[in-house]
C-alpha cells in the first residue's frame, strides 16, 4: 500500500518536473516534494508508525526515490537556467556592427559664430536686444538721422511692404529702440536678420545677419570704441589683432569710420586675399551722432556713445576662409557639417 503510494508520488514528481518551465516552477516542485513539508518528505517522517519490515523497505525505496528526485531537479535546473539565459541572449542580441543610420548634427556657422559674439560682449557687461524685421521708416531711416529724400536712403535698396512697413535693411533700428527704453549709462548689442532688395552674388545676399552695438555714457570716445572692438576680435580670432579706422560716412555718427584688421593670412605684410594690402575691411562704426542720440530722448550734451554695425556672415568668411556668401543659404550638407563647435 505504502509502495503504490510512494510510485504514485513519484509518477507526480515527474509530471510536475516536465511541466516546470523555468528554473522558479522547478524549485516549487521541490519544495512540494523535498520540502520540510513536502509529499515525499512527510512519508519518511511517518515511517516511525511502521512495522519493521514496512519501515526497512519503504525506507529503502523512498531512500532511493529522494536521491532520484534530486538528480532529475539538478538536471531539470541545469537546463532551464541555460535556456533561460539564451532566450535573453537571443531577445538583447545586437549587432554592434550594424550602421545606426545617424549622423552628428553640426550648428550653422552663422549660428557658432553668433553665439560666441554673444558670449563675448555679455562678459563685458553688455545687454543682448532684439527688435522687429518688420520695420517703421520712423526707426529704419528718419530717427537715425536719414530724413525723406535723404539720398543715403538710397544706399540700401528697402523691400517696402503693403502695410507701409519695410524688411529693416540694418540692424540699426535697434539703437533707437534701445535708447527710447534704457536710460543711459547703458551698452548692448543687438543681432538679427536685415533685408536687401539688391541681386545675389558671391559677396551679397538679400538676407544677412548684423549685430549692432551701442554704448552710451558720459565721456565715451573713439578710444573705448577701439578697446572694445579689440576685446571682441582677439576673442573670435583667438589672437591680437592690429586694427585702424579709416573715415567713413554714415549718418547716424559723426565722426563715422571703417575699421579695419591687419590680414589674418599675412599678418599685414600683404598677400593674395588682402589684394597686397595687408588691411581687410572689416566694420563700419563711429560715435553717435547728436541728431540720433536726441531722437532717442538722450541729451548730447551730457552723453556721448559709439555704435557700430558688424556684418555677420563677413566676420565668419574672415574666421573660416570662406569665399561664397551663397554658402550660408545653401542646402549643402558637406558645406554646413565642418563647423561643429
Ligand atoms: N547700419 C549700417 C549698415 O547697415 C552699418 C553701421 C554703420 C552701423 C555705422 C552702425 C554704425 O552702428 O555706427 O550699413
Amino acid at each position: 500500500m505504502m509502495k503504490e503510494k510512494l510510485g504514485k508520488i513519484r509518477q507526480e514528481f515527474i509530471t510536475a518536473l516536465t511541466a516546470a518551465t523555468t528554473p522558479e516552477e522547478a524549485e516549487r516542485v521541490r519544495v512540494a516534494f523535498l520540502g520540510k513539508k513536502g509529499t515525499l518528505t512527510e512519508i519518511m517522517k511517518g515511517m516511525k508508525n511502521l512495522s519493521p519490515e514496512e519501515r526497512r523497505e519503504i525506507g529503502a525505496l523512498s531512500n532511493a526515490f529522494k536521491e532520484e528526485f534530486e538528480q532529475m531537479l539538478a538536471a531539470r535546473m541545469t537546463a532551464l537556467e541555460s535556456a533561460t539565459i539564451e532566450k535573453r541572449l537571443a531577445a538583447e542580441w545586437e549587432d554592434l556592427s550594424w550602421p545606426t543610420g545617424l549622423s552628428r548634427g553640426a550648428a550653422h556657422p552663422i549660428a557658432v559664430v553668433r553665439r560666441r559674439v554673444k558670449e563675448i560682449f555679455t562678459s563685458m557687461g553688455f545687454e543682448v536686444l532684439d527688435g522687429p524685421e518688420m520695420e517703421d521708416e520712423d526707426y529704419n531711416f528718419t530717427k537715425l538721422n536719414i530724413p525723406p529724400d535723404h539720398p543715403a536712403r538710397d544706399m540700401q535698396d528697402t523691400f517696402w511692404l503693403d502695410n507701409g512697413k519695410l524688411l529693416r535693411t540694418h540692424t540699426s533700428p535697434v539703437q533707437v529702440r534701445g535708447m527710447l527704453s534704457h536710460k543711459p549709462p547703458f551698452k548692448f548689442i543687438a543681432p538679427g536678420k536685415v533685408y536687401r532688395n539688391e541681386a545675389v552674388d558671391a559677396s551679397h545676399e538679400h538676407t544677412f545677419h548684423q549685430i549692432e552695438g551701442m554704448v552710451v555714457d558720459r565721456n565715451i570716445s573713439v578710444a573705448n570704441l577701439i578697446y572694445t572692438m579689440k576685446i571682441l576680435l582677439s576673442g573670435i580670432f583667438e589672437k591680437e589683432v592690429a586694427v585702424r579706422l579709416r573715415p567713413g560716412f554714415f549718418p547716424f555718427v559723426e565722426p563715422g569710420f571703417e575699421l579695419d584688421i591687419h590680414c589674418l593670412i599675412c599678418g599685414g605684410k600683404g598677400c593674395s586675399v588682402c589684394k597686397q594690402r595687408g588691411w581687410l575691411e572689416l566694420m563700419p562704426c563711429g560715435m553717435v551722432h547728436p541728431n540720433v542720440l536726441d531722437a532717442g530722448g538722450i541729451d548730447p550734451e551730457e552723453f556721448s556713445g559709439f555704435a557700430f554695425g558688424l556684418g555677420l556672415e563677413r566676420l565668419v568668411m574672415m574666421r573660416y576662409g570662406i569665399d561664397d556668401i551663397r554658402l550660408f543659404h545653401g542646402a549643402d550638407l558637406r558645406f554646413f557639417t565642418q563647423f561643429s563647435s
